[in-house]
């Protein structure tokens, strides 16, 4: 009796089960999002609840409807001929909704789904851009800040995976990963942290540029155009240098024999042009005097001595002589 109850029971229980399915089963979303399930049976329920970890939150009665709507919970009418379908909306998800969501018809048992509340955090690389000779051992390191669960970090180099070496820390309910990549530099590439968590369906990036030096080949070419413009400036110096010199040479030189010339036509005056110098002292001296005289200076001249001279400055040409 007790076995073919508890058999009835069993398959009573099946058929039910097998008629409220509940959609999906498992459901990852984002706090503040929103999250959907479906329950539906093939006999039209009189009653179905649903319940968030184990809190009522909508109940609806086959003949009048939904009851306990709220902002939060709400239900939605899918029901098409033979499947009698209600769809429970959560919205602005909060963590505490995270758990079982249960639907369950009156006479039935109830379904069970799983509902994941996750976080998404920021992602970003450290250092940004980088800029390496070819062939430097390059690190990179993503962060990843404030995710719920600890996210799957993973690198992209021009559009290839890398492998990914996560270290993770909890801060309150929230995880912090880092992730290093070390890669060497061959070519500009760009650089690519993603974090994925499943609630997203496409993961979260951050994109930095890797800009690789050809260090031999910059550098010979700078070498070459540094060598050719120091010879070629110093090879205009040298010519300008040179043009320069040699006019200098060339005038000093002829300003230098002007200059002789000059001494010495100079010289060859001097001794006459000082002589006529004293002379002319003397004659505008005697010249002076010569008016008082109406003489004529050759006269005077040569009778420097003589009488009219000493007649009329006499006693003067003498004191003046005395005071020199
Ligand atoms: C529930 O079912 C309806 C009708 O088939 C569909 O439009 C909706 O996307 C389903 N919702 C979920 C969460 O599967
Ligand atoms: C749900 O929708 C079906 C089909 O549109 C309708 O027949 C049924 O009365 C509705 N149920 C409730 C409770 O509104
Ligand atoms: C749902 O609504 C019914 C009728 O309005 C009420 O009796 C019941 O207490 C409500 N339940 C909750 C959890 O609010
Ligand atoms: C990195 O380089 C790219 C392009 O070269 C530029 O658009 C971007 O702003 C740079 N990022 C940083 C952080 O400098
Ligand atoms: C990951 O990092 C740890 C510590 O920095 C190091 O010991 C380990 O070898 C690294 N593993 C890989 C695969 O890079
Ligand atoms: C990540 O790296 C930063 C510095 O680079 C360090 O302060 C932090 O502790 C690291 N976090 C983890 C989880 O390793």
């Amino acid at each position: 009796m007790n076995v073919f109850r508890l058999g009835l029971f069993l398959l009573i229980t099946t058929v039910v089960s097998a008629q409220v399915p509940l959609q999906p089963l498992n459901a990852a979303v984002l706090r503040g999002s929103k999250a959907r399930f479906n329950c539906s049976t093939t006999q039209p329920p009189s009653v179905m609840t649903w319940t968030v970890n184990g809190r009522l939150v909508i109940t609806i009665l086959e003949a009048s409807g939904v009851l306990n709507s709220t902002d939060r919970f709400s239900a939605t009418n899918f029901t098409t001929p033979g499947d009698y379908r209600w769809e429970l909306v959560i919205s602005n998800v909060q963590r505490d909704d995270a758990g079982e969501v249960t639907c369950q018809v009156l006479g039935g048992a109830p379904r069970i789904a799983t509902l994941s509340v996750q976080e998404r955090g920021s992602v970003g690389i450290i250092g940004g851009n980088q800029t390496k000779t070819e062939g430097a051992q390059t690190e990179f390191q993503c962060r990843a800040v404030g995710w719920f669960p600890e996210p799957s970090v993973s690198w992209s180099v021009n559009g290839v995976a890398y492998s990914c070496n996560t270290s993770s820390v909890t801060q309150g309910n929230l995880f912090n990963s880092n992730c290093t990549l070390a890669v060497t530099a061959v070519k500009n590439s760009y650089v690519q942290c993603l974090v994925k968590i499943p609630a997203l369906s496409t993961p979260d990036s951050s994109t930095v540029f890797l800009t690789v030096e050809k260090l031999a080949k910059i550098d010979q070419t700078v070498l070459i155009a540094v060598t050719v413009a120091f010879s070629a400036a110093a090879l205009l110096f040298l010519i300008i240098y040179g043009i320069v010199f040699f006019c200098k040479r060339r005038k000093k030189k002829s300003s230098y024999q002007e200059e002789l010339r000059r001494a010495r036509i100079q010289s060859q005056n001097r001794t006459p042009a000082t002589e006529n110098v004293r002379g002319r002292d003397n004659r505008g001296y005697r010249d002076r005097h010569d008016g008082h005289t109406n003489g004529v200076w050759h006269t005077n001249h040569s009778n420097k001595h003589q009488m009219p001279d000493g007649f009329f400055d006499g006693h003067r040409n003498h004191t003046h002589m005395t005071t020199v």
